[in-house]
């Protein structure tokens, strides 16, 4: 999953205009000095954003979980992945690591990367919101808006070709509607010019086995778009 050098640039382009940059000096484009110094800033300033984006993160109060929480999670994988999978929040395992996916539902997840030939650092995994719910229930609306600026602008620093969003809170949250995954999977729809796949979330999968099938089907979709 290498990226070429064009696809930086793109990403940084893409980047400055979300920050609402209208122009670019000429010396922008130009052919890279010997030392790459132009290349180094471009990579270097979305790194940055990401780097500034994750401590705003940790130092967060804007809800009301953060005061239960043991470690943000923040997010983890590459930074210029083709595939961003994103969850509805960290559990248990997670919010003791400070990692996403990491307990029994991460390691289905692992297993499903692994069938389409990906390996987790390949890809970027994130979530919804960046603290444990008290008990793993669901986010309540005000914590999923208080945190969403967040992904959003993972997103964007990230800019991949595919979103797959696990469980109906990543559908509905990205998609801004309100409707079952079971409607809402198999298909792709538009996030900001990204192709957004929803799915089954595989801490669901663990109590539905028999739904495997279909997540097989939407994973199956998705490697086929990734090699298009
Ligand atoms: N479930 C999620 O939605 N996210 C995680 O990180 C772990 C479990």
């Amino acid at each position: 999953m290498k990226r070429e050098l064009h696809e930086d640039i793109v990403d940084y382009l893409n980047y400055q205009k979300q920050l609402g940059v209208k122009y670019y000096s000429k010396s922008v484009l130009r052919a890279p000095q010997k030392d790459s110094s132009v290349l180094a800033q471009t990579t270097n300033s979305c790194g940055l954003r990401f780097s500034e984006l994750e401590n705003e993160t940790h130092n967060c109060t804007k809800c009301g979980l953060s005061r239960g929480r043991t470690t943000v999670v923040f997010g983890t994988g590459n930074r210029k992945a083709q595939l961003m999978l994103i969850g509805e929040g960290p559990g248990y395992d997670e919010d003791i690591q400070g990692k996403p996916f990491v307990g029994k539902a991460g390691m289905l997840l692992t297993k499903i990367l692994k069938a389409i030939n990906l390996e987790r650092d390949e890809v970027y995994i994130g979530n919804i919101v960046k603290c444990r719910p008290p008990n793993n229930r669901t986010p309540l609306p005000d914590e999923i808006a208080a945190c969403k600026p967040y992904i959003e602008e993972q997103i964007s620093l990230i800019q991949p070709k595919i979103i797959c969003a696990l469980g109906y809170v990543a559908a509905n949250t990205l998609l801004g509607i309100e409707s079952s995954i079971s409607k809402l999977r198999g298909k792709f729809y538009d996030y900001k010019g990204i192709k957004l796949m929803p799915t089954f979330h595989p801490a669901y999968l663990l109590r539905n086995p028999e739904k495997k099938k279909e997540v097989w089907e939407d994973v199956q979709k998705i490697q086929r778009e990734l090699n298009a």
